[in-house]
Parts: structure tokens; C-alpha cells; sequence
């Protein structure tokens, strides 16, 4: 039986369940250089309350508080969050019976570090991990902390007065920002670089969203195909497949209390190509005497604005409650389209027949192109999922490289993300009287430069690493009389 007590969504980061509406967020990418002064760091971080009399203070934020709106504005100004690499987890001195015991037999992946899974994950050529960033290389990672707001000064104000906080002399790459923004101010209207409106479909989950509220603002009814049961996302939970395996007695008591209520996520960040993307787009648009827009349409499997492909269940206005069953062949939403393959949705030849959900929290990076030809931008991408193999890397390796239906004509990499340096292959795109047309030489538009593979601990983990938990409530931090190990 599916456990259907309500979840505790307050121990919850709110990153992973419902995201913020700021136009930029910032990732600060730091190492532990001291684990003592770094845990006293965190025990003071999760220490900090919300006042919005000083929205400076940093704190983390978690789900289910109750938000205050003000004609649509948040009343907070900003929001935090906080997550971990392995090797993170590891330089915190974790014991083994929160890592080396559960962690290799239930999340390989993630305690292996992005870097080492990525040419798993068609990262090869300029992809690959050697070539990434600095600060994505080899598990030099050990924690994220993303600031969330609209005002750029606010933000920076925060980082500073996360320097202030005892303790923080224990991380290093304060430096170490990756600065997201989104392109306009329009919360409805958020275009990656490529000009398509993102952040369209998310999965809602059952126990935590209300989904009869959310069906009554939104005027429709969310078809079965877009809930998911909660541990697809949060440990501890039953999965779609009624399979729970971060739970006693498969876990200790510790390990469970401590996984429990917290998600992976792959942070990604993926350069785009906007010029090559554009050329692309108008010498094949000319080459098979179609529109462009027609064209980009059929890549995405989405209008440029948003609108899908194919009729939405309920209303034209619903953008997102469509399924593929009235198309079976692609006449309308190609089966290579990124949409279509990422999230098959109803489609009923997938193979193998298992949905395979990720809550997605990007945001674009870089300057307009239009503006600044030369320099770099592109997505951070933030995918949440209970199971980094089965999930994010399933996608990745499986149904990017060949559709999740696996008809003839239909095994083409993805036009958007497939890697189309190696074992290029044709695009298919149905048409309704005639041959489909096949674009031959799709170009490589998306580039990554680099990964990390991160855990977003609940509250109650989130103590346990400053050891604030029961078994060391007498925790006081005391300054080390020792330096700062570097
Ligand atoms: C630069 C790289 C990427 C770009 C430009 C891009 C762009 C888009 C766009 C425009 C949409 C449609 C809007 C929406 O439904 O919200 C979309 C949807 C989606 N993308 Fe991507 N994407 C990128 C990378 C990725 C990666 C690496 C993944 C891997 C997990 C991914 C997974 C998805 C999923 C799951 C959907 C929703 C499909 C649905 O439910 O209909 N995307 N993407």
C-alpha cells in the first residue's frame, strides 16, 4: 500500500517542491577547508530566522510556510538554499553509517561525483569533464548555496553577510559564483536563450501540492500522467512503483531519519550556442522550403511561446495538461521533439514502461545575444529526482540518445541536448499528407561546461550535519584554538 499520510513539506527545502519567482539566482560553489569551522558555520546558518524588517539575514528556506503576497510580490526579498556533493558530505566527516554504508549500494552515482559519470552522459569531445570549469572539476565541490531575489545588491549583500557568520572562514570559493538571470521580468514569460518559454512543465505531486487548489486556479484538471507520487523526488517515500528504498529496516534509524525528506538534484551548467543555433535553424528551414518557427516548433515540441504541439486536454488556454495519444506517429509533436522524449507522458509504446520524472529549476546565465555576440550564455540547470540512475541519468543516456519510442525513423538524438559530435543521425519530422521530412546534420548547439551531482538535505539532516541533532543537543560551538587547516 501507498503510505497516503500527508507529508511533513516544512521539513522540506522549498527549492525542491515549489521554487521561487525571483529573477536571478546565485550559486556559491564552496569547498570545506576546515570541517569543524565549516560545521559551525552551518549550526549558525540554520540557526537564523526570518525577519522581514532585515531581508539581508540569510536563511534557509523550506517548503509549506505560509507565503504573504502583497499585489503578487513576496514579501520576502530574498530566499537561500543549501546543498551537498559526496565529497562534501565526506570532508564534513560524515560517519560511515550515513555514507559508505547506504550510500555506494543506493546512489553509486552520487557518491561517484558528476564529473567521473558524465562521458556515461554523451559529455565527450569539448564536453568532457576535463575541460569543465574549475570549480565543477573532479569533486572539488563540497556544498552549494544558492541565493534566490530580484535586487543584485541584495544578493551581494547576503554573500557578505554570509562572511560574517562564525565559522565561514572554514569554506573556501567564496568567489566561486555562478550567476543566474532570467532574460525579462515576466514571471510568465521566462525564454531560455534560444527564445523558447521555459519552465512550462512541472510534475505535481500527490501528498504535497494541492492539487484540487491548483485545479481550481488553474480552471482544468491535471491529468493522471502529470502526478507522481512523492518518492520520486523525496527519500523516504514510495515511488510509482510503490518502492521505498530509504526507509528502516533497510536503513538504520540514523541513515533514515537522515535521508528522509531530502532530493538529488543535477546541477548542470550548459552553454548554448546561440549563433550556431540560429544558423542552423535558417539554413534547414531554407534547405526543406519550411518557416522557421515551423522548424524550431518541431525541434522543441512547443511554439517559441510555450504553446504545445498538440491539443491540451481540458482547455486551449492549459498549457500543459496534453498528452500524445491522439498522436501516435508525430504528425503533430515529432517523437524526437526535447519535449516529447524527456517526458513521453501518455505515449503508449515507451519503452521500458516507466515514467521517469525530474522537477526542473533552471535558469538562464550570460548576457543577451543580440547585445554581446561574443561572450557566453546559456542554462544553469537544476533537475531534483529521488534516483540520479534511474532519472536524470536515464534520461540522459537513454531517451536523449534514442526516443523512448523505438519506431523506425524515430531513433534520433535530441535536436536541442543530444550530443551530435558522434553517431549523427536524422531528425524526423511527420507531416500530415507525404514523406516526413529528415533533417540530416543536426548542429551541436548546446555545450557542457560543468556538473555536480548534489544532496538537498532536510531540516532535521541539515542539524544532523552541525551535529545539532538529539544525540548532540549539548552541541555549542566553542572557536578551535587551532588555525584554519588549508
Ligand atoms: C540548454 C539546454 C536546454 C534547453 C535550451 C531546454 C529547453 C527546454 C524547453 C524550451 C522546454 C519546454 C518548456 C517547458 O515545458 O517547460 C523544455 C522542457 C523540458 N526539458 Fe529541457 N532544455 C535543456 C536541457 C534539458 C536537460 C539537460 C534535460 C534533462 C533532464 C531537460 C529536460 C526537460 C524536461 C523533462 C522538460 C519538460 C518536458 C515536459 O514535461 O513536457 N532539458 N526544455
Amino acid at each position: 500500500m501507498v503510505d497516503r499520510t500527508n507529508i511533513d513539506v516544512e521539513e522540506v527545502q522549498r527549492l525542491v517542491l515549489h521554487g521561487f519567482n525571483y529573477h536571478r539566482t546565485w550559486y556559491l560553489i564552496l569547498q570545506v577547508e576546515s570541517k569543524i569551522l565549516a560545521r559551525a558555520f552551518l549550526s549558525n546558518l540554520s540557526r537564523n530566522k526570518k525577519d522581514t524588517a532585515k531581508p539581508e539575514v540569510p536563511v534557509i528556506a523550506f517548503s509549506g510556510k505560509k507565503r504573504s503576497w502583497a499585489s503578487g510580490e513576496h514579501k520576502e526579498k530574498s530566499d537561500l538554499s543549501i546543498a551537498f556533493t559526496y565529497a562534501g558530505m565526506d570532508a564534513l566527516d560524515l560517519d560511515d553509517g550515513l555514507l559508505r554504508e547506504p550510500l555506494p549500494k543506493l546512489a553509486n552515482s552520487f557518491v561517484q561525483g558528476a564529473a567521473r559519470r558524465s562521458s556515461s552522459l554523451g559529455d565527450t569531445r569539448a564536453d568532457t569533464s576535463r575541460q569543465w570549469e574549475p570549480a565543477f572539476k573532479s569533486n572539488r565541490a563540497h556544498i552549494v548555496i544558492s541565493i534566490h531575489g530580484n535586487d543584485k545588491d541584495l544578493i551581494k549583500t547576503i554573500v557578505e553577510e554570509l562572511k560574517k557568520i562564525d565559522g565561514w572562514k572554514g569554506l573556501s570559493g567564496w568567489s566561486n559564483i555562478q550567476e543566474g538571470k532570467h532574460r525579462g521580468t515576466d514571471q510568465n514569460d521566462r525564454k531560455e536563450h534560444f527564445g523558447f518559454v521555459d519552465g512550462i512543465s512541472q510534475p505535481v505531486i500527490r501528498r504535497v501540492h494541492n492539487i484540487q487548489e491548483i485545479e481550481a486556479r488553474r480552471g482544468y484538471s491535471i491529468p493522471p500522467f502529470m502526478k507522481y507520487e512523492a518518492g520520486e523526488f523525496l527519500l523516504g517515500h514510495p515511488n510509482e512503483v510503490r518502492e521505498n528504498r530509504w526507509r528502516e529496516p533497510l536503513l538504520s534509524n540514523k541513515a533514515a531519519k537522515f535521508y528522509g525528506n531530502g532530493s538529488f538534484a543535477a546541477f548542470r551548467k550548459m552553454e548554448q550556442d546561440v549563433a550556431a543555433y540560429r544558423k542552423f535553424i535558417k539554413v534547414t528551414a531554407n534547405q526543406h522550403a519550411i518557416p522557421e518557427k515551423y522548424l524550431e516548433a518541431k525541434l522543441c515540441g512547443r511554439n517559441k511561446d510555450g504553446t504545445p504541439l498538440v491539443n491540451a486536454v481540458s482547455s486551449s488556454a492549459d498549457l500543459n495538461s496534453f498528452g500524445f495519444r491522439g498522436d501516435a506517429d508525430g504528425r503533430n509533436c515529432p517523437i524526437g521533439s526535447h519535449i516529447r522524449r524527456l517526458n513521453p507522458r501518455d505515449d503508449k509504446e515507451v519503452i521500458p514502461r516507466m515514467r521517469r520524472p525530474v522537477i526542473r529549476r533552471g535558469i538562464p546565465y550570460g548576457k543577451e545575444f543580440e547585445e554581446f555576440p561574443d561572450q557566453k550564455r546559456g542554462l544553469l540547470g537544476m533537475f531534483f529526482c529521488a534516483s540520479l540512475e534511474q532519472q536524470f541519468e536515464f534520461l540522459m543516456q537513454d531517451w536523449v540518445d534514442e526516443t523512448p519510442i523505438r519506431e523506425p525513423g524515430a531513433n534520433t538524438k535530441d535536436p536541442l541536448i543530444g550530443n551530435h559530435e558522434y553517431n549523427t543521425k536524422n531528425y524526423v519530422i511527420p507531416v500530415v499528407t507525404g514523406k516526413p521530412i529528415e533533417v540530416e546534420g543536426i548542429a551541436k548547439v548546446t555545450r557542457t561546461r560543468g556538473m555536480l551531482y548534489l544532496f538537498y538535505p532536510s531540516r532535521t539532516a541539515l542539524s544532523m550535519i552541525a551535529e545539532l541533532d538529539e544525540t548532540s543537543e549539548n552541541f555549542i560551538y566553542k572557536k578551535p584554538d587551532t588555525a584554519v587547516r588549508h
